[in-house]
């Protein structure tokens, strides 16, 4: 650590021993009501400061890189995501950029259970008809969702979450198949069985999972032509970024019965998703909370931190992008 301690603008409120490391070894300019800064604000804020500590909630776009103030060399980003980062102009600009892998995988993959689990047998409908006062004497036909058991998972986009669900589908006795842009050694495949199309993943896929992440070749991935080759009756899951899916596609599957049912974490346009979801009690919605524990939450912080120490330290930050 330098001996003047740098300037860091945190753009977010962070868990509370996050902020008391930033507080001991920065001068941290925090954001105590957690309101998301517009660019301007950002940029003014912005002025005077060494490093960025900012969240998916911030857009840095080409314009908003190019105009941070000189003095500004990193930005730690509190998320393993980082589409909201124009990657290409922090390059340009000699922006370092790092974001917080690893450290949120269990805790994403387990909620791409809770949706498939949820999803699969209907847990939307069923506490929504409990909770209106429509739960009458049990009966044989009553919420019938289907089987997990032995059905078919496909995983689009097998990196480190990816991999973490198919850990947890084979505890489930699913049968794991996934695409992804190479195959993967046997001993991180661990018996999942490749496609090298998404069209021929799709194809075996009772239940699909999507793990890529959000970039131009992924925007809309998962449109009306894909959907039309997964098998009838099959459910979306969705836990990387809401872009990956084309809404209105989706939307009509689950309305026609193509797709029986839907489990979202993550939308096109988050907080302000496409209400045409609400209408759908075969869709079970959450709102972006994969990695949403407290464990998970302070490492992401750390992790983000450990990489602003080893950026002013002089080091290369582990988790560097840019
Ligand atoms: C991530 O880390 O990318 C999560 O989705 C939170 O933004």
């Amino acid at each position: 650590m330098q001996h003047v301690k740098p300037t860091v603008l945190v753009t977010r409120r962070v868990p509370p021993a996050v902020e008391a490391r930033l507080v001991r070894d920065y001068r941290a300019r925090l954001n105590d009501d957690d309101s998301v800064y517009g660019a301007d604000e950002l940029l003014e804020r912005a002025q005077g400061a060494d490093g960025l500590l900012v969240c998916a909630t911030e857009k840095l776009t080409a314009d908003l890189i190019r105009r941070l103030p000189p003095q500004v060399r990193i930005c730690a980003t509190y998320s393993v995501g980082f589409d909201h980062i124009d990657i290409a102009a922090a390059k340009d600009r000699g922006l370092v950029v790092t974001n917080t892998p690893d450290v949120l995988t269990d805790a994403t993959a387990d909620i791409a259970m809770l949706l498939i689990l949820g999803a699969a047998r209907r847990a939307t409908a069923a506490e929504a008809l409990l909770r209106r006062g429509g739960w009458g004497p049990w009966s044989t036909m009553f919420m019938l969702g289907s089987h997990v058991t032995g059905k078919r998972l496909g995983i689009y986009g097998m990196g480190r979450i990816g991999r973490a669900v198919a850990r947890r589908a084979r505890g489930f006795d699913m049968i794991v198949h996934y695409c992804n842009r190479g195959r993967l050694p046997p001993e991180l495949e661990n018996g999942a069985i490749f496609h090298a199309s998404p069209e021929d993943l799709l194809a075996h896929s009772d239940i699909l999972s999507l793990h890529c992440p959000a970039s131009a070749e992924t925007f809309h991935f998962l449109d009306a032509r894909r959907i039309a080759l997964l098998p009838d009756g099959a459910i979306v899951v969705n836990t990387a970024r809401g872009t990956v899916v084309d809404d209105a596609a989706l939307i009509a599957a689950l309305k026609s019965g193509k797709l029986a049912a839907a489990g979202l974490d993550v939308f096109e346009n988050e907080p302000k998703f496409n209400p045409g979801y609400l209408d759908l009690d075969n869709a079970m919605l959450l709102p972006h909370i994969g990695s949403a524990t407290t464990e998970t939450r302070d490492a992401m912080g750390f992790r983000a931190v450990d990489n602003l120490d080893a950026y002013f330290a002089g080091r290369s930050p582990q988790d560097r992008i840019a």
